[in-house]
């Protein structure tokens, strides 16, 4: 049995159904089992704060893909792993993210955790998802057909969540990944203006893109609905790596682990198309 954490997130909603797919028995956790319907999987509660549903999601696992929200304690994730490793769990997959192993990266500290943490263990670093644009981009795409951020004239070889599910299936169903690190990229560099090229199309009209500051990135959120303040304050403090050219480089992990190229950004856009359509 594999346990996806964070089931109906962006990499959860893919994994689960990819792993049904490849014949493996799968529990889905969330907070919200009664709200999740799944072919041939089974919905679980799994709250980070409620050691009992820890607990009782873990029972028969063998392999857990562990996603760590922006919200939780490293105590409690470090509690978890307690947790899984008293529960007889063989393997961690560690959600993680691209560069997260310099500065002061909360994800860096959940890497060390899962170190830590005497079960073998894969980190997966993905880089930034397309699906930001058809989540916390959506509206805004949606009825202003614009999105801004602060992130400049700057490239980034953004992900596709479809390929990090399809990473994550190879390492938790194929021998040879324990203590491994795998940075995730698609398969191109691109600016945002790239982004809102691809959109554009897509939906068959203009979507801008509007490089802003920090303020601006706030005001865009907050007027779209998107967030509230302080939640696009959060965001735009992940940003700088991206000015830093942090974010740009291209990494052959996909294809190594997959066997295929990753999506690109017009495949994404064509294939989410209805997300921005009224
Ligand atoms: N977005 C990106 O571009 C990106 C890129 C690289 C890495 N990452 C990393 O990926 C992780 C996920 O980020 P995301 O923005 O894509 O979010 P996400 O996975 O789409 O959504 C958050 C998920 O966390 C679950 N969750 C929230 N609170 C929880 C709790 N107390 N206990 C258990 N589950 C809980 C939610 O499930 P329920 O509501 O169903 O319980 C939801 O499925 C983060 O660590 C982020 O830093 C994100």
């Amino acid at each position: 049995m594999i346990l996806v954490t964070a089931a109906t997130g962006n990499v959860g909603r893919e994994l689960v159904p990819q792993l049904v797919h490849a014949g493996q028995p799968v529990r889905a956790g969330t907070r919200h089992p009664e709200q999740l319907t799944l072919d041939g999987a089974e919905a679980v509660r799994f709250d980070f704060g409620d050691e009992a549903s820890v607990r009782a999601a873990l029972q028969g696992v063998r392999a857990v893909y562990l996603v760590v929200p922006e919200t939780i304690e490293m105590e409690q994730v470090g509690r978890s792993l307690d947790l899984m490793r008293e529960a007889g769990v063989q393997q961690v997959v560690l959600q993680s993210g691209f560069g997260a192993e310099q500065g002061d990266n909360p994800l860096g500290e959940a890497e060390d955790v899962v170190r830590d943490s005497g079960l073998s263990w894969t980190i997966l670093r993905p880089n930034w998802f397309m699906q930001n644009y058809n989540q916390m981009f959506q509206k805004g795409i949606r009825e202003r057909h614009e999105f801004a951020e602060p992130a400049g004239e700057h490239p980034t070889s953004f992900i596709d969540t479809r390929d990090i599910a399809a990473a994550a299936v190879t390492v938790l169903t194929q021998p040879g990944h324990d203590g491994e690190v795998y940075p995730l990229t698609g398969p191109q560099s691109i600016d945002r203006h790239a982004v809102a090229a691809a959109l554009s199309e897509a939906l068959g009209h203009s979507i801008t893109y509007r490089p802003v500051d920090d303020d601006g990135f706030v005001e865009f959120m907050t007027s779209t609905g998107e967030s509230d303040e302080e939640e696009a304050r959060a965001i735009a403090a992940i940003y700088p790596p991206i000015r830093a050219g942090e974010t740009a480089s291209l990494t052959p992990d996909v294809r190594r682990l997959t066997g295929r190229e990753g999506h690109t950004i017009g495949d994404f856009a064509r294939h989410y198309r209805s997300d921005w359509e009224r």
